[in-house]
């Protein structure tokens, strides 16, 4: 088999924001590594802040500390000229393609904005932006009738086409997909999911996925990522989390999912609450005031990220044995 290489490295990544009733957590640690041409899924509940980690990744939002390696060099020092550079490496495809296009832009005009802002283009090299945005067109499987039309005479399908048409133009290896299938109709999601796995395997793209529902990344993650409140609380590939969840938190998710398959079949558990303020978060886990296995010393004491098999990362005091508890 051949070797893959790493493109993408965080290390402790953290994104505050200052509020009027103190600091929220809202990306807090987070260590991971994306090989080239794989997919690492994120999943976890609204506002854990899986959209802060994927924009803090890409300096949309400017991280307030970490490291984001990217091909071995931290891009957090680069400067603005560095960085606009490296925007063509690395792009975003947004939930809702409506809001983040131009309602008064056609499709053309979108799919050239890039182009032009990045200078790979001049405005008066008109049939070579054509040629490009109907290449781009084409590869997205986007008629090329459409050219003209606006946003608001398109279904929510050939929106999103147009959203990944605009990330792709500029070549880039990265793509940050932020829920990309969530706002569609059921009937359209699995349509462009299958376009961006034949868009991966044929660019070799490197994808970090991120969705609030388990089973939209089972099949097309190598790596998955659960967050809890701004922390990575389990890490697996797919296989390995569906069979042998650690993290109450991950159970509890997992358990939510209705499964024909007799393998998966597990108790379901109740998550109790709702996700908890990110603002004055307790020194220990997070998710304790949750948690059905919760001891009084889980919120006090740090939760330790430990790998109870290869590749396997866990932080629950269940696990690493800290409090003396036995799973
Ligand atoms: N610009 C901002 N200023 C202050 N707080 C923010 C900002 N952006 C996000 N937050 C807060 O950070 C936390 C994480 O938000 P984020 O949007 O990353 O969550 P999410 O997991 O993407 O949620 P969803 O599934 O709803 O998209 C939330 O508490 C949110 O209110
Ligand atoms: S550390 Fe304690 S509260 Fe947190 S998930 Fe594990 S058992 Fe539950
Ligand atoms: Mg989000």
């Amino acid at each position: 088999m051949e070797e893959t290489k790493e493109l993408l490295r965080v290390e402790h990544l953290k994104k505050y924001f200052p509020t009027s009733r103190g600091l929220l957590y809202a990306v807090d640690d987070i260590n991971f590594s994306i090989n080239e041409g794989e997919t690492l899924g994120v999943v976890g509940e609204s506002g854990c802040g899986k959209s802060t980690l994927g924009r803090a990744i890409l300096r949309l939002h400017e991280p307030t500390d970490g490291k984001v390696m990217y091909e071995g060099e931290n891009i957090l020092e680069y400067d603005s000229q560095k960085m606009k550079a490296m925007r063509s490496n690395m792009q975003i495809i947004f939930q809702d393609p409506y809001s983040s296009l131009n309602p008064r832009m056609t499709v053309s005009q979108a799919i050239a904005a890039p182009l032009l802002i990045q200078g790979i283009f001049k405005k008066n090299q008109k049939d070579e932006i054509q040629k490009k945005v109907n290449e781009m067109m084409d590869l997205v499987g986007l008629a090329r009738r459409f050219a003209n039309s606006y946003p608001h005479e398109l279904d929510g399908g050939r929106r999103q086409r147009i959203g990944i048409a605009r990330a792709l133009s500029l070549n880039p290896k990265f793509i940050v997909c932020d829920e990309p299938v969530s706002a569609l109709d059921v009937s359209i999601q699995a349509q462009v999911l299958n376009l961006m796995q034949d868009l991966q395997e044929q660019l070799g793209l490197t994808y970090l996925f991120i969705t609030h529902n388990l089973s939209v990344v089972k099949h097309l993650s190598n790596k998955i990522m659960v967050m809890y409140l701004g922390q990575m609380v389990e890490l697996a590939d797919p296989k390995t989390l569906f069979k042998n969840p650690l993290h109450p938190y991950t159970k509890a998710l997992l358990s939510a999912i209705p499964t024909p398959d007799p393998e998966y079949k597990m108790e379901r558990v109740i998550l109790k609450g709702e996700l908890s303020s990110p603002i004055n978060v307790p020194e220990g886990c997070r998710f304790a005031k949750r948690c059905v296995y919760a001891k009084p010393e889980c919120a006090n004491i740090k939760v330790r990220l430990c790998e109870p098999e290869p590749g396997h990362f866990v932080a629950c005091h269940l696990i690493s044995g800290d409090l003396g508890i036995d799973s």
